[in-house]
């Protein structure tokens, strides 16, 4: 038999510090601390992410490799975040990676953070189990940073079709739970206050964007004067409306999103569509790629543990690489932009 492939992911471009152990494309640990010191300054602080960074990472990486009930020794490569993201916080990731590959003597492989987000639609629980779309398909790509559609021909082959000319879906989220004095990240607080209220309440109107690509800072200002105006009037307005405005803000959201991912479809000719990154966690947007089927397309949606930041999918999409021969050099660097 021939010898099991194991790889060890690193994810570090932001605000999670995240390992995870993947044997022959099947999980066997997924680690993340999540930094709790962001929470009193609104968002993400850069330099306290790269300190946390370095204060996790050891343990961190120790408890994957004890969770997947392996040893160093069993390690056949390293593979790591190398960018987009935040370069302190990449920083610690790569060094650490780096410094890992050259102490075991094995290769290291550098993974695009959002080619991960998208692979992670190939990660195999323990029981061998998956729910993979077939290639050719459309992922829609919805994180913190990034708004894309991008067709994928093979495991390692991305074209972006498009993709946001300002904020990202998750920044209109966070931006707009920011106007209605939620805590940061406030995706998850809008879908959670969302499933009580009613999505036709308010409307916020919609961006004139031509093809494939996405803007939502319009949305954004169109939020932030309504509650302005409706606040000065009544001041108690959001706390009277949370689950209508909650509702309301992410329709318009998804709206957007589901128009621009049906063009795609259309333009393309491609039914396979999948949807990736830490947006794609929303109950709403799940719903309604779900009604996509109707329309005689296959929809995939990943596990809620791999849509968030995590290593898991940086091992798989690793993994992928290692089959491939794709490896880095230890003169690899970090890069805050990096494109798909
Ligand atoms: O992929 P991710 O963990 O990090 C980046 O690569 O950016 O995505 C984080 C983003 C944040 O904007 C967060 O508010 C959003 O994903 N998010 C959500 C939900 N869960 C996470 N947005 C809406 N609904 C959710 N359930
Ligand atoms: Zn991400």
């Amino acid at each position: 038999m021939s010898k099991s492939i194991t790889i060890l992911g690193i994810e570090s471009s932001c605000d999670d510090t995240a390992a995870a152990v993947i044997q022959d494309g099947r999980i066997l640990s997924n680690v993340i601390a999540n930094q709790k010191v962001h929470k009193q300054y609104g968002g993400v602080v850069p330099e306290l992410a790269s300190r946390a960074h370095q204060q996790n990472i050891v343990p961190v990486v120790n408890e994957a490799i004890t969770n997947a009930a392996i040893t160093k020794e069993d390690i056949s490569a390293i593979a790591f975040t190398s960018g987009p993201g935040l370069l302190g916080s990449l920083l610690v990731g790569v060094s650490f990676a780096k410094a890992f590959a050259l102490g075991r003597d094995i290769p290291l492989i550098d993974i695009n953070h959002m080619q991960g987000h998208i692979l992670a639609h190939f990660i195999k629980e323990k029981d061998g189990s998956c729910n993979m779309p077939d290639f050719p398909f459309l992922c829609l790509t919805v994180s913190g940073g990034h708004t894309q559609i991008i067709k994928i021909t093979n495991h390692l082959e991305f074209e972006l079709l498009g993709e946001t000319i300002d904020d990202a879906a998750g920044e209109a989220f966070d931006k707009s739970a920011k106007i209605l004095g939620l805590p940061y990240p406030g995706g998850p607080l809008i879908d959670k206050f969302a499933k009580e209220g009613n999505p036709k309440t308010f409307n916020f109107g919609k961006p004139k964007v031509s093809g494939l690509n996405f803007s939502f800072s319009g949305l954004k200002t169109s939020i932030l004067y309504f509650i302005q105006k409706q606040v000065r009037a009544n001041p108690n307005f959001i706390e009277q409306n949370k689950p209508n405005l909650c509702a309301s803000i992410q329709h318009a959201i998804i709206t957007i999103l589901i128009e621009k991912i049906e063009l795609a479809i259309k333009e393309t000719g491609i039914k396979e569509v999948a949807i990736a990154g830490g947006v794609s966690a929303n109950s709403g947007l799940r719903k309604a790629l779900l009604s996509l089927e109707k329309k005689g397309c296959k929809t995939y949606m990943p596990p809620f543990a791999y849509c968030t930041d995590n290593a898991a999918m940086i091992a798989i999409t690793g993994y992928y690489k290692y089959l491939a021969g794709e490896f880095c050099k230890q003169d690899i660097t970090a890069q805050a932009r990096l494109h798909i």
